[in-house]
């Protein structure tokens, strides 16, 4: 299966094992059953396996309004690509002054529009808030960060996920994984990519015991089928709640895989997935 790139550029995001964790999924699951994925982020897995119907969730408001807004038609895959000409042209101009009003002006008051050029205007594509909730990403340096090319690919990501938004029976949740977990049973289908823990942390994205235990006792305790994805192992440890709450209960398959830090050192992790079936 060929995985196409979703707009939104999040850390931890799995474009690279999609393909991977998409093979666990039985095809008369997709059919038959419910998809639910309360930590949607990019979507590259779920927006790929293109369900019919789907509940996609994330405690990350701005993430969920723009979806909600893709469905709502209060943006369209055009006007997000004349915004980013017009954007663009100023940030041309102004540099690194124009992202930082546009990044105030989102801070004051959120909207999709601003949160895409942001997402796709800051530092290595991350996407992180201070205490406050405020976006704190800086520029990528690259006035020209807007050319018609970089827009065109953004103009077709959002156009493959648009259509994908209009043609199934899927629903946008701003709620945290515990909200979410409470509407599932057997007849759904749950993949869980939470944050890892005591790795990315800030204002939407905390993951501390608390809710690792949580997820582990919903899991363990409620019926759905699900796939969760987590790490065994770097070069320097493993990840002891593997051992601590999933090895006794569930099958865990690993695998490696090589990244990139900031743009030249390769290092590699083993990623895992936890499945109850
Ligand atoms: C590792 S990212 C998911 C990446 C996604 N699978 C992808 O490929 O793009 C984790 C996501 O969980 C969300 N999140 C963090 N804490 C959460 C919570 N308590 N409930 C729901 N979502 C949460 C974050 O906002 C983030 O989008």
């Amino acid at each position: 299966m060929k995985i196409l790139t979703p707009p939104i550029k999040i850390q931890g995001k799995k474009s690279k094992l999609a393909e991977w964790i998409l093979s666990f999924i039985p095809s008369d699951f997709v059919n038959n059953k419910i998809y639910i994925e309360p930590f949607v982020g990019s979507g590259v897995v779920g927006f790929n396996l293109n369900p019919k119907k789907a509940i996609f969730a994330d405690i990350n408001p701005h993430i969920i309004r723009f979806y909600k807004d893709l469905q709502k038609d209060i943006i369209t895959p055009n006007i997000v690509k004349n915004f980013l000409i017009s954007e663009g042209e100023k940030l041309k101009i102004k540099g690194a002054d124009y992202y930082y009003e546009v990044r105030e002006r989102f801070n004051k008051e959120p909207s999709s529009l601003d949160f895409i050029f942001l997402n796709r205007a800051s530092f290595n594509g991350v996407i992180r808030f201070n205490k406050r909730g405020n976006f704190n990403v800086p520029f990528c340096k690259n006035k020209d960060r807007f050319s018609k090319a970089y827009i065109t690919k953004i103009y077709n990501q959002i156009n493959w996920l648009y259509f994908r938004i209009k043609n199934n029976d899927w629903i946008f949740l701003n709620e945290d994984f515990r909200e979410v977990l409470k509407k599932a049973d057997k007849n759904n289908l749950v993949y869980l990519d939470p944050p890892y823990i005591a790795r990315h942390c800030d204002y939407f994205n905390k993951w501390n015991d608390k809710d690792e235990q949580d997820l582990f006792n919903l899991i363990l305790t409620k019926k759905f089928y699900f796939i969760l994805s987590s790490w065994q192992k770097n070069s320097y440890r493993e990840n002891p709640y593997l051992f601590k709450y999933f090895e006794k209960n569930f099958k865990i398959h690993t695998r490696k895989h090589f990244y990139i830090v900031k743009g030249k050192k390769e290092k590699s992790i083993y990623e895992a997935v936890i499945m109850n079936r």
